[in-house]
């Protein structure tokens, strides 16, 4: 949907990739107002931004040749997006300063706003922009985080503006706040389980965690308020999503039955290892020139316990990793479980499933009905599975409650 988006450019290195932001949010539909600091001027190709916008880009609080109320600027947009955000700007912002026209804007808007950090390493973990990110957090405002990677003084760390595609998509997530999943609370978990051996070693699976998050995401991008409960991932948490740490079976067992009755929905993507072992050593088991027997013992099926726990209205959907799709064990699997949809995908065929970034899934429900969604990066499968989703659940009506995280 096409919104209005003020976007301020603060003066940093990084200040030239708002022409690839700006030409993405065009993409989506957006109306794209620039507002530059004074200091951003000196990186930003302004006329560039002007040919891409189709508007001047503004900058100075008191310019007599603009006809614009700048302040009106604040209350006609649906939301501001500064990106890159320097330390300077978010130290003005966690202040409160309006000493220029785009602090001054953030001050005086009421909508969603999104700060994208841009900076050297040692200034976004200096102890001063920490305490500024937590109070712009707890005020509401949202941060798109910075990457690691080359920065502009030839260092490699952190600090370098999130990719245009991550910011697109925080914004994405924070203007749908208002879109036909808003209200439902939704609950995803996802990744591996690693049951320890001894302190040093466990056994574990080849889950990445890559549909559960994309799963979450989407959730989050059509509105839902959504706790994601992953076990140990390289992902970084989508944004606007409520992320739980997990590392063992009988620790996800805990959190999702604990979430659970809080919830609509839940995804249950999680690779649970089916064992664990009996008596984990407590410390590090030396080798001694002999064989090693493990003795393992049957992990609890959460799946089946959370079919236990639902209520009317909630719908519970689970996965199954197969080395071939028999449709008769796949609904025999749907119902023993006692989910409402589950989601199949073939681990014997190479490029899809455990650790790539696409998948194939056959969608099973209780009625036998069954439907093969074809080939597909996660995150436009995720969006197919959440269409299947709406197709068969009675939405609650219920008005929302959620905040812009
Ligand atoms: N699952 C679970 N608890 C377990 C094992 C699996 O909640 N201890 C969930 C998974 O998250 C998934 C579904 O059950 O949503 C099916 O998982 P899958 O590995 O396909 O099936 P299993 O129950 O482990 O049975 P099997 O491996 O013997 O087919």
């Amino acid at each position: 949907m096409s919104k209005r988006i003020l976007l301020g450019v603060t003066g940093s290195i990084a200040a030239y990739k708002s022409l690839e932001l700006i030409r993405l949010l065009r993409q989506d539909g957006h109306d794209i107002q620039v507002v530059a600091t004074k200091n951003a001027l000196r990186f930003l190709p302004t006329l560039t931004a002007e040919v891409f916008t189709g508007h001047p880009v503004y900058s100075d609080l008191f310019d007599p040749s603009c006809s614009v109320r700048h302040i009106d600027l604040a209350q006609e947009c649906d939301g501001i997006l500064v990106a890159p955000a320097s330390a300077n700007f978010l130290a003005k912002m966690s202040l409160g300063l309006a000493d220029d026209l785009l602090s001054t804007l953030c001050l005086a808007s009421t909508c969603p706003v999104l700060v994208a950090p841009a900076m050297e390493e040692h200034m976004y973990l200096h102890p001063a922009i920490q305490e500024h990110r937590k109070i712009l957090a707890v005020r509401g405002v949202y941060e798109i985080l910075p990457e690691n990677g080359p920065l502009a003084s030839g260092k490699e760390g952190l600090g370098r503006l999130a990719s245009a595609e991550a910011i697109r998509n925080a914004l994405a997530t924070c203007l749908s706040r208002t879109g036909r999943w808003a209200g439902i609370r939704v609950l995803v978990s996802a990744g591996p389980t690693f049951e320890p051996i001894d302190p040093v070693r466990f056994i574990g699976n080849r889950s990445s965690g890559k549909m559960g998050y994309a799963l979450a995401e989407a959730c989050a991008q059509r509105g839902a308020h959504v706790t994601l409960v992953s076990g140990p991932t390289s992902l970084h948490p989508p944004p606007g999503v409520e992320l739980k740490h997990i590392v063992t079976a009988e620790d996800l067992a805990i959190s999702m039955n604990r979430a659970f009755p809080e919830h609509d929905i839940c995804f249950m993507a999680a690779a649970v290892s089916d064992y664990r072992l009996d008596r984990p050593h407590s410390k590090k088991r030396k080798k001694d020139g002999n064989s090693w027997t493990l003795t393992l013992e049957e992990n609890a099926d959460i799946l089946a316990s959370l079919s236990g726990l639902k209520t009317p209205g909630q719908f519970l959907v689970g996965f199954a990793a197969e080395s071939d799709l028999d449709h008769k064990k796949l609904l025999d699997k749907l119902r023993k479980k006692g989910a409402d949809m589950l989601l199949a995908n073939d681990i014997s065929q190479p490029g899809i499933g455990f650790s790539s970034d696409e998948n194939e899934i056959t969608v099973i429900r209780p009625d036998g009905s069954c439907l093969l969604t074809g080939k597909h990066p996660k995150k436009v499968l995720a969006d197919k599975i959440l269409d299947e989703v709406e197709k068969v659940w009675r939405f609650p009506s219920r008005p929302f409650s959620g905040t812009v995280r």
